[in-house]
Formats: structure tokens, C-alpha cells, sequence
């Protein structure tokens, strides 16, 4: 089977999708469009080329910051004190329909979140990758990839820095 992951479109079909959480499944039928064409996020989509336009999986990215004093100390310590906040990605949503679950489509979608963020950050800068998972489930998902907590906050990051060595 062949997958495309392309900007959300008019075109693409969304009614059936359930991801198991019916916040991202109504955000992805209801608010998507309308935030993407706000520019507060830019949604991805997951489709089967050769069937239909039927949405698999999607993503969205978002620029984002940390502020300086949420950082771990490690962390604080390697920007200049004058940034009080710190440039980041935020991959604001992942989902994929629970009629793929379990067959490596998170982790697809995520290391193409990953690999867009990291190669965007050479044009804009962003020191991470920031999630906010929305259950303890996600956040565990998250941990397997590296992802560490932001204290305080809920939300977990990944460094650019760290992707460096896996996107050189
Ligand atoms: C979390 C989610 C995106 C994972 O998608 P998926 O396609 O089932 O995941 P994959 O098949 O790619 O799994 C990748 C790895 O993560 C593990 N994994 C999947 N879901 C997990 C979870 N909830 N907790 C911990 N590990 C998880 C898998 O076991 C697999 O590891 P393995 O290769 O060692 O077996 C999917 O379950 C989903 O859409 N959930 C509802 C929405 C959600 O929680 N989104 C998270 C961000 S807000």
C-alpha cells in the first residue's frame, strides 16, 4: 500500500476518522481547516494514494517557545541569559485512525514531524521539538522516542541537537 502525506486539503476525507480520542478526531473534522487557514498551525495528512482520499493519520506543526526558567538547568544554561523565551516547534496534534494502530503509522508520522521541524529549523530557528501529549498513553508513545519533561509544564521535548544525529 502506498501512503502520502500532503497538506491538508478540501478534498480530503475525514468523516470516518477515529483515533481513539474524540478532542483529535473532532479537531481534525471541525477546527483543522480553519486553523490552518489562520496560520496558527500547519495540518498534515496521511492518505492511501492508490484507494481514496481517506485520511490515515495527520500532524500539525506550529511555531512555539520555552520559557528560559521551564527549561531543565542543563538546558537554561547552554543559551545566552538574555533569551527569556527560547524558539521552538510545537507538534500541536498526532493522530492515526485506530483501523492502523499498532502497524508503525505513529511512528512514521512522527519522525516526518521530526525530520520537517529539523529541517525547518536551519531556516528558522528552534532549539526543539515540544509536544504536549494528551493522556498518559501519548506521553509514554512520546517517551520511547527520547522526548524528556518540560518541569511544570506537562509538556516533553526533543532537542534539534539530538536529531542531529539522526537526520546529520
Ligand atoms: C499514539 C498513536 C499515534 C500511535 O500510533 P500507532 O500507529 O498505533 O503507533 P505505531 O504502530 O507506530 O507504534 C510505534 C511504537 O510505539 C508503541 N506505542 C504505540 N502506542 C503507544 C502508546 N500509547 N503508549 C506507548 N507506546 C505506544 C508501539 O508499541 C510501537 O513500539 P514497538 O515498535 O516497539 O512495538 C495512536 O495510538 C493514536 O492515534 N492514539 C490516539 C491519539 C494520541 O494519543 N496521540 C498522541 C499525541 S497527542
Amino acid at each position: 500500500m502506498g501512503f502520502l502525506t500532503e497538506n491538508l486539503h478540501a478534498s480530503h476525507v475525514r468523516s470516518h476518522f477515529q483515533c481513539g480520542n474524540t478532542v483529535l478526531d473532532q479537531y481534525l473534522k471541525l477546527q483543522a481547516s480553519q486553523y490552518v487557514k489562520k496560520r496558527l498551525a500547519a495540518c498534515f495528512v496521511c492518505t492511501d494514494v492508490v484507494l481514496t482520499n481517506k485520511v490515515i493519520g495527520f500532524y500539525t506543526l506550529s511555531n512555539s517557545s520555552i520559557s528560559r526558567e521551564f527549561l531543565p538547568i542543563e538546558w537554561q544554561n547552554k543559551y545566552p541569559k538574555s533569551y527569556h523565551t527560547i524558539p521552538a516547534t510545537l507538534l500541536g496534534r498526532l493522530a492515526v485512525d485506530a483501523s492502523f494502530h499498532g502497524k508503525g503509522m505513529g511512528e512514521k508520522l512522527l519522525i516526518e514531524a521530526l525530520y520537517r521541524s529539523f529541517l525547518a529549523s536551519r531556516e528558522i530557528g528552534s532549539i526543539a521539538v515540544v509536544v504536549d501529549p494528551i493522556d498518559v498513553n501519548a506521553e509514554k508513545f512520546y517517551h520511547r522516542y527520547g522526548f524528556q519533561k518540560i518541569p511544570d509544564s506537562g509538556k516533553l521535548f526533543l532537542a534539534m541537537n539530538t536529531m542531529k544525529q539522526l537526520f546529520g
